[in-house]
């Protein structure tokens, strides 16, 4: 689900302190980078089939909380949190389902983070 469909679509934004090239791209000191994790994330040469959304496959490597130096600090806590979370409204609401027409449910109108306004459920 992180990998499908994360909270945080952009990495915080770098400034390359020297000019870099990737991917044949020279990128100059000084620009603004704005990192897609959301468009690594449906990635067809890093994950095969990737706007298919399959809880079961092996998504090692996501981005959904950063890599290297600046992965997520609160990485442990919001695994654990959402864990908590869904495993509980699960167990007390067994019949969850959404209450709305998908093209019903509205989104927060922000590029850093996707979340809904709300959510129709019935239970
Ligand atoms: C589902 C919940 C969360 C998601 C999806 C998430 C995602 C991320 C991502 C993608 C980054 C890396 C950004 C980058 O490299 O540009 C990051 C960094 C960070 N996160 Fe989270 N995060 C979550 C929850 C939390 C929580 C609960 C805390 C604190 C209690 C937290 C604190 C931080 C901090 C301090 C950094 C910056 C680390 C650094 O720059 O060295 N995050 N997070």
């Amino acid at each position: 689900m992180a990998r499908y469909d994360g909270p945080v679509p952009l990495a915080i934004r770098r400034f390359p302190t020297e000019d870099v090239t990737i991917g044949g791209v020279t990128i100059p000191a000084g620009e603004t980078v704005l990192l897609s994790l959301a468009a690594a994330h449906r990635d067809p040469h890093r994950f095969t089939d990737p706007d298919r959304l399959d809880i079961g496959r092996d998504a090692t490597g996501h981005l959904a909380l950063g890599h290297g130096i600046h992965y997520c600090l609160g990485a442990r806590l919001a695994r654990l949190e959402a864990e908590i979370a869904l495993t509980t409204l699960l167990r007390r609401f067994p019949r969850l389902a959404l209450d709305a027409q998908l093209c019903e449910l509205r989104w927060r109108p922000s590029m850093r983070s996707r979340g809904l306004l709300y959510l129709p459920i019935r239970y």
